[in-house]
Parts: C-alpha cells; sequence; structure tokens
C-alpha cells in the first residue's frame, strides 16, 4: 500500500510543488490550504503522515500537530517553519513534531526526511508486532494442560521476574529449551537478547572464545575482535545448554562470571563487566557428575538456584493428543495437505508408545505421519514405523548417544534390548518386534544377557529361572539410556 501523507500549506506554488514532488515519489497525497482544512482532512481519513506549515490562516501548524496527537499518539508530523524562528521550531518539537524543516528547502531535504520518519514508523511497528507476537507464544505456543506441565508453567511464571539462575534437567526432548526461551520472555530482560550457547558443542579453547570473547591476535585466526556470548546476553538471559560435560577450566571461568558478572576476552587484560540472567539446561546426571568430581559443586549451587526437572512424555500422557493436535496443524500448514486428526487405532497407538525421545520424537512422528497420510485423518498405518525410525531419524532422536568415552557394543546391545522391553510391557514378543527381530532371536539374547523379569515366572521352566540373578537393574538402566 502507498504511504498516504497529508501535505497542509497556504502558499499554492509550495503546496503544489510538494503535492508533485510526492506525488512523483509514489505516494499518496492530500492536499490542504488551510490549518482549518487539514483538521478537516484529519478527521476523515488516516495518515501516514503530515507535512504542516507553521503559519497559516485561521488554524496555524501548531495546531495541526496538537489536532493530528490528540486523534493518534503516533501520529508523525513534519512542521516548516520561516527562516529565522527558532522558537517556533523549538514549540513544535516539544509539541511532540518529529522533526522540523526551515524555509526555503529544497525539495529534496524534505523527501529525505520524509523517508526517514516513515522508516521510523515502519520500525516502531515491526517492535511492535514482534512484542506481541513474543506475548502470544509464551501463553500460546507450549502446548500441555496436564498436572504437570501446569505446575511447570506455575513455576516459570513465578520465577521469570526474577534474576535467579534456573537450572532445567530433563530427558532429551522435553522441552527445556522452550522454557528457556519462555523464562527469558516473561522477565523484564524480554526486550534484551535471549542468547544460547552449546556448551557441548566445542572444545575447551574454541568453547572458551565463544562465551568469552577474544582480543584480536589472541591466536592464530584471531584476526578481530570477537565479542562473547556473555557480553551479547549482557542485559538479558544467558542460555547454557547441555552444561554436564564442562571442562574444569571452563567451569572456573563461568563460575567467576556469574559471581562477578565480570571477565576478561581471551587474550586480554580489559575487565569486562556484564549484566546476565543464567538459564542453564542438561540431560545428564549432574549428582553422578559431582559424585565423580567432574563438576564443581559450587558451580551446581550458583546455577541451581531455582531447579526445574521437565516432566517425561510418558509421565504426561494426556498431553499426548493436544501436542499431536498442535504438530499436526503445524505440518499440514508447512506441506500444503489437508489432513486434521488422528484416527482412534493411531491415537491409541500413540499412548501405547513410550517417547523414548518425548516431544521432539512425537513432532518428529507426527511430520513423518503428515507427509504419510492420504486422507484428513492420520490412520495407524501412517505411524506404523514408530520407535523404528526414530532410531535413525538423526542425531537427535537418536536414543543412545555415546558417551565421549566410548562403549562396549555388547553393553549398547542389552540397553537396547531392555529399552524394548520396557517399552513393551516385558511382553518379548513385541519387543522382538520393536527391535526388527524373530522371537527366537530374542530369546536367545535375553538368556545370553541374563535378563530376567518378574511377569516371566510363571511363564518359565525351572532351570531358566537360574539365570535370573540380576535383579531389579533392568529399570535403570532402561531409563538411563535416553539419558544420555
Ligand atoms: N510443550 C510443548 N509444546 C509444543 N512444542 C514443544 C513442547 N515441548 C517441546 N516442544 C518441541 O519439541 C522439540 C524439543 O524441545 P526442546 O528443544 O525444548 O527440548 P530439549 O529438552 O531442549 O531437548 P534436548 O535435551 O534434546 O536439547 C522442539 O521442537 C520444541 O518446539
Ligand atoms: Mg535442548
Amino acid at each position: 500500500m502507498k504511504p498516504r501523507i497529508l501535505v497542509a500549506e497556504d502558499e499554492a506554488p509550495i503546496r503544489d510543488g510538494i503535492v508533485a514532488a510526492f506525488t512523483d515519489a509514489g505516494y499518496e497525497v492530500v492536499a490542504a490550504s488551510s490549518g482549518r482544512e487539514a483538521i478537516d482532512r484529519l478527521q476523515e481519513q488516516t495518515f501516514d503522515l503530515v507535512i504542516s506549515d507553521y503559519r497559516m490562516p485561521e488554524k496555524d501548524g501548531l495546531e495541526v500537530l496538537n489536532h493530528a496527537r490528540g486523534q493518534n499518539e503516533d501520529a508523525v508530523v513534519i512542521v516548516m517553519t520561516a527562516y529565522g524562528t527558532v522558537e517556533h521550531a523549538v514549540e513544535v518539537m516539544r509539541a511532540g513534531a518529529y522533526d522540523y524543516l526551515q524555509k526555503p528547502f529544497k525539495v529534496e531535504d524534505l523527501e529525505f526526511k520524509v523517508a526517514k520518519a516513515l522508516e521510523h514508523v515502519r520500525l516502531r511497528d515491526q517492535v511492535r508486532y514482534l512484542e506481541d507476537r513474543i506475548g502470544v507464544e509464551v501463553d500460546h505456543g507450549m502446548v500441555g494442560s496436564s498436572r504437570l506441565m501446569k505446575e511447570i508453567w506455575e513455576t516459570v511464571r513465578k520465577v521469570a521476574p526474577s534474576n535467579a539462575a534456573v537450572l532445567i534437567q530433563g530427558e532429551t526432548g522435553t522441552g527445556k529449551e522452550l522454557v528457556a526461551q519462555a523464562i527469558h520472555n516473561n522477565s523484564d530482560r524480554r526486550k534484551a537478547a535471549f542468547v544460547k550457547m552449546n556448551c557441548a558443542a566445542l572444545p575447551e579453547g574454541l568453547l572458551e572464545s565463544e562465551l568469552f570473547g577474544h582480543e584480536k591476535g589472541s591466536f592464530t585466526g584471531a584476526d578481530r575482535r570477537h565479542t562473547g556470548r556473555f557480553e551479547l546476553a549482557s542485559g538479558g538471559t544467558l542460555f547454557l545448554d547441555e552444561i554436564s560435560n564442562m571442562s574444569p577450566g571452563i567451569q572456573a571461568k563461568i563460575l567467576r562470571a556469574i559471581q562477578e558478572q565480570e571477565f576478561e576476552r581471551v587474550g586480554g587484560t580489559q575487565t569486562v563487566h556484564v549484566d546476565v540472567r543464567l538459564v542453564a539446561a542438561t540431560n545428564g546426571d549432574l549428582d553422578a557428575a559431582i559424585q565423580r568430581g567432574t563438576f564443581r559443586e559450587d558451580l551446581y549451587y550458583r546455577l541451581n538456584v531455582v531447579n526445574i526437572v521437565m516432566p517425561t512424555l510418558r509421565a504426561r500422557k494426556e498431553d499426548i493428543e493436544p501436542l499431536a493436535t498442535h504438530f499436526i496443524a503445524i505440518y499440514a500448514r508447512e506441506l500444503k495437505k489437508d489432513v486434521k486428526g488422528l484416527s482412534p487405532e493411531a491415537l491409541r497407538v500413540l499412548y501405547r508408545y513410550n517417547w523414548p525421545g518425548n516431544v521432539r520424537e512425537l513432532q518428529n512422528t507426527m511430520e513423518r505421519a503428515v507427509l504419510m497420510a492420504e486422507s484428513q485423518q492420520i490412520r495407524a498405518e501412517d505411524i506404523s514405523t514408530l520407535g523404528r525410525q526414530s532410531a535413525i531419524a538423526g542425531k537427535d532422536a537418536m536414543p543412545v548417544h555415546l558417551p565421549p568415552q566410548g562403549m562396549d557394543l555388547e553393553e549398547i546391545e542389552k540397553m537396547v534390548l531392555l529399552e524394548a522391553l520396557t517399552m513393551s510391557n516385558w511382553v518379548q514378543k513385541e519387543a522382538a518386534a520393536l527391535l526388527n527381530i524373530s522371537s527366537r532371536a530374542m530369546n536367545y539374547k535375553v538368556k545370553k544377557f541374563s535378563i530376567t523379569h518378574p511377569t516371566w515366572k510363571k511363564n518359565r521352566a525351572p532351570e531358566e529361572d537360574a539365570g535370573g540373578a540380576h535383579g531389579p537393574i533392568y529399570d535403570g538402566l532402561a531409563t538411563r539410556i535416553t539419558n544420555r
């Protein structure tokens, strides 16, 4: 749409010149030859911008300005004042004019000021739009009304406005990052940056310079100064993700940065002061890391002023349907397919599954299902690969993560077997189907790893029971698979 401009000027040659120039430049221009007429036009329609002469018969430019701003506080008005009447310029600026221009002027000067003013309006509207949208996302972007999720929202709402550090723990895909963002969006810091750093993604040296920045020449390849995330997040929130495996050196530096709110850039001597709120997350077991001595206890207490533990999806199955519907709507729009919901059988499949990859796995599953769907409803067939594909659907959805020191393949096999068995309620045949092996192969492996379960007792020959000496190791192991 063309920007609409009102031009109020009693001297016809000047008025016509302005109207012609702006009409040529692609604006929609309405002219008024007096202040009175300008006010009449303002009452009839809205304008993106008003250009008004100061000295006019009947009503002067100040009155036009006051009228425009009285109608709409955001009205952008540029006033033309006579040469040597500085007091008029001061007066109109005080009254809320966006700018003024002294006569005589070149029409290009006016065009420049108008372009600048309209850009200002555009940016202002955009900021408002984004602020509104952030507000909307806080309320509606996260789906789930189970008791467990309500408790999470309650905590988020309570702790967001403070500056307290928050530690978010939970399995992969449970929504830790979304909660971190929600905390930021609900805090007074929402207008400043939400800066994220994945602490597991980089080796120590790079991580340090990403977090704290570096000075030019501090190491080979550092050809200019680099601003670190702590500095970028100043005034806002720094989200440290996957913190459980950070090196001792980095832990010490982060601890100081949190305690003192200051640090030095790599290769620098100048102390940088910041004002940063910390939110950290991990799907690792920090207690165990503290026990092992690989995670500093003092840092843990600094980060863990408020603790949020994200519930797994299997612990809040009532959220499955609303989440699935939410994702179907998103992917139907994205993939331009007319898919609206789930068949009752498909929903049953979703309920039966135990979601080791939590909400992210459900999201991926719904994306594939919408892609596969041939009718308005997703059928059980569309999600028949559930659980199998997630293991190969990429790193994020991979239920087994290798620890850095590596792992025995047999141990992994055993964990996967246990996971499959817990998922299928210890029905071997179903577990075998999950792993795409025969029941006989499953039976063989169960014996090989001496896996047992109380519910198997009654179906078993006495001699087989002798192998069942491992007691309740399975539950812990099976859940730990997804926690790595
Ligand atoms: N309550 C929710 N409503 C809507 N979408 C959600 C919800 N929870 C999680 N998601 C979506 O699931 C995906 C995973 O969420 P998120 O990245 O926050 O998980 P995470 O706990 O940080 O996982 P990881 O430990 O693997 O980093 C994201 O795409 C996110 O948008
Ligand atoms: Mg995450």
